[in-house]
């Protein structure tokens, strides 16, 4: 009986405060931007990483006297890395929060479940880092800063071939991932038409831990090169059981691999293996090198891609509502649609017809905790 009083007290104590917070006014002289990421969950270096980087390019835009003498509030929400929760913050965002644009996600899963939303009432949205071209397909609302997979998908394809020469490659693919599914098919369709051979094509689950039936499968077929273009914290698993199966393939990947934690989570196993991606710490563009110079002043550590994706995002809000007499959804929407040539740190950005942006992506190898550059190739 007791407990129960508890509960309702601290239940009322809840709703009341989400009634009044609620309710709090507009402050009129601030621009309210929301970041809807995976703070929390499987990948949350991804949503870490890319809030640092937005934190970074707001911080700066406010120092700098923000937007037209207003100051510019960061609202990040947690994802905790689910579709579900992804659709939900990014509702809270617009309806409770009234952000004038939403950034995120970095999983394209995850930005397909908000899309819809952000498009129907008419916000904004740019994704720093989804790549699955179905992301922006959604409507006009919906932007992106980086690539798209039949280009990354392109890019790994011709460098299984023209830097491994590798002819026989397997895949081992997460099915519940639009990245994963598409990233595949795409490499999967430009390897053939080099010439190569796909030898096993294996999935697994989003929670999965034990990959070595499917591991099993493909040691059978004897690939040169094994393509798992997954999320870094189940990579660096496949990659020690890979090896534990006395699997000596190369292991290659998509910009999904890019986290800290692989190296942590893979440990040699992960080492030597390549990956696509947009951005590396090894590049000499002036954009680059000032945002690695600014992003380790404040934080002390080294950006990864997502935290340049996510800088570059938020410097591209910043600049299109820099244009705005007056902040309308339909004239930012505008103002976006117009980026052209704006100095990124992940390479000069342009948005296209589809709302994309077109850029050169680099494959890196790991090395231990760093990624080393190896190549980069133009679009
Ligand atoms: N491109 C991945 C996706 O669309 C997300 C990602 C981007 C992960 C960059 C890591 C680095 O799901």
């Amino acid at each position: 009986m007791q407990m129960n009083w508890k509960k309702l007290i601290v239940a009322s104590l809840v709703s009341s405060f989400a009634l009044t917070s609620g309710c709090t006014k507009k402050n009129s002289n601030e621009i309210v931007v929301g970041h809807f990421g995976s703070m929390t969950g499987s990948d949350a270096t991804f949503g870490q990483s890319t809030d640092d980087g937005i934190r970074l390019a707001i911080d700066q835009a406010n120092a700098a006297g923000g937007v037209n003498g207003k100051k510019i509030k960061l609202i990040t929400m947690d994802t905790q890395g689910k579709s579900e929760e992804a659709a939900s913050v990014v509702t809270r965002l617009i309806e409770q929060e009234k952000v004038v644009a939403v950034l995120g996600e970095v999983a394209s899963t995850r930005s397909l479940a908000a899309a819809p939303i952000a498009q129907a009432k008419k916000i904004p949205m740019i994704t720093p880092s989804s790549t699955n071209p179905k992301v922006t397909e959604v409507g006009d609302y919906v932007f992106r800063v980086c690539f798209i997979d039949p280009f990354q998908g392109t890019v790994m394809a011709k460098f299984a071939v023209e830097n491994l020469k590798a002819k026989k490659v397997a895949i081992l693919r997460e099915v519940s991932s639009d990245y994963s599914m598409g990233l595949s098919d795409f490499f999967i369709a430009k390897f053939k038409e080099l010439g190569g051979e796909i030898v096993a094509d294996a999935s697994y689950q989003n929670q999965d831990k034990d990959f070595k039936a499917q591991l099993t499968q493909i040691k059978s077929k004897n690939p040169e090169a094994i393509f798992v273009p997954g999320y870094y914290t189940q990579v660096g698993l496949i990659a020690r059981q890979a090896r534990e199966l006395g699997i000596k393939a190369p292991l290659m990947g998509g910009d999904g691999w890019d986290s800290s934690k692989l190296f942590e989570i893979g440990g040699e196993a992960v080492n030597g293996g390549y990956f696509s991606n947009h951005y590396s710490t090894d590049s000499t563009d002036p954009a680059a090198i000032e945002f690695m110079t600014k992003f380790k002043a404040k934080y002390n550590k080294s950006p990864d891609g997502l935290s340049a994706a996510g800088y570059d995002a938020a410097q591209i809000l910043v600049a299109a509502l820099k244009t705005l007499p007056e902040i309308t959804p339909s004239a930012l929407r505008d103002a976006i649609a117009k980026t052209t040539n704006f100095p990124g740190a992940t390479g000069n950005i342009t948005i296209n017809e589809q709302r994309n942006a077109t850029k050169s992506a680099v494959v890196v190898q790991v090395q231990g905790p760093t990624n080393k550059f190896i190549t980069s190739i133009a679009p």
